[in-house]
């Protein structure tokens, strides 16, 4: 989501019986992601993806909360290559060779999963392609390995930086991941770049998402005309991967894993 000035932020923490539920929600998105990134071959439409993204929630019980989210038209973001979040599907054509990031939230028994795939259509991936997904996904599991009580919120974001400029690639500055609950964005906002020990103390049962957004070229992104789409400045390509993740008493909990 977009960093943006907040009113509240009270961060709710989750009972052990919330979490369940938060992990079969979270399983869901995962199943859906898995089943359009299996689902994608040369010449489909991004919409004709979002349709099948739209059945599997149908099927499994779920509600996508990006439809109708300040009046998003998707029930997934799909976004290609440059652009780099909040893709909104449509008649666009995805070809062999293109680098799709699927972003899916959905609610199921009131609370929300959210968790986002980059992949590769067709063949055979790039090399430049494979070091961006490694790197951009890389980060995600370090910035996961900082979610832990007793840390502090921007350790997570100081780790993801750190991986990725470590590795000569660039984090998106102007998106942040989220807490996640009964709502999709919830307190606090994830920054995932920053100075490390800031930040209120992560306590067992908050509930993040955490989203890096990984460029090959410049940092900088500008918004499309529809109001949604960001892409990057340089026309070069992007990488997103997202977890929902629970901090426990054993260390991070990933609810939107398989
Ligand atoms: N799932 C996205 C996130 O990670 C938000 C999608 S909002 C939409 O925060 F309205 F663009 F769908
Ligand atoms: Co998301
Ligand atoms: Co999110």
């Amino acid at each position: 989501m977009k960093l943006k000035p907040v009113a509240n932020h009270t961060i709710t923490l989750r009972s052990p019986r919330e979490l369940k539920i938060m992990r079969e929600a979270g399983r869901i998105v995962a199943r859906t992601v898995r089943e359009v990134v299996a689902a994608m071959r040369p010449g489909m439409s991004t919409r004709d993806l979002d349709l099948i993204a739209a059945r599997s929630f149908r099927r499994q019980g779920a509600r996508s909360t990006a439809l109708g989210y300040f009046g998003y038209p998707g029930h997934i973001c799909v976004s290609v290559n440059s652009q780099v979040v909040h893709g909104i599907p449509g008649p666009l054509k995805i070809k062999d060779g293109d680098l799709v990031k699927f972003d899916v939230a959905a609610s199921y028994n009131g609370y929300v999963g959210d968790t986002t795939l980059t992949a590769v259509v067709g063949g055979k991936p790039t090399p430049e392609q494979v070091r961006l997904m490694r790197v951009a996904y890389e980060a995600l599991m370090a910035g996961i390995g900082q979610a832990r009580a007793g840390n502090r919120l921007s350790d997570i974001g100081h780790a993801i930086q750190t991986y990725v400029e470590r590795n000569g690639l660039v984090v998106v500055k102007e998106f942040v991941g989220h807490g996640v609950g009964r709502s999709m964005h919830e307190a606090p906002q994830v920054s995932h770049w920053g100075p490390p020990g800031k930040g209120p103390v992560l306590k067992p049962g908050m509930v993040l998402a955490i989203e890096p957004q990984v460029n090959l070229g410049s940092a900088e992104v500008q918004m499309l005309p529809d109001g949604w789409t960001a892409v990057t400045l340089d026309g070069n390509l992007s990488a997103h991967y997202e977890h929902t993740v629970a901090i426990t008493e054993n260390g991070p909990w990933i609810l939107t894993e398989l």
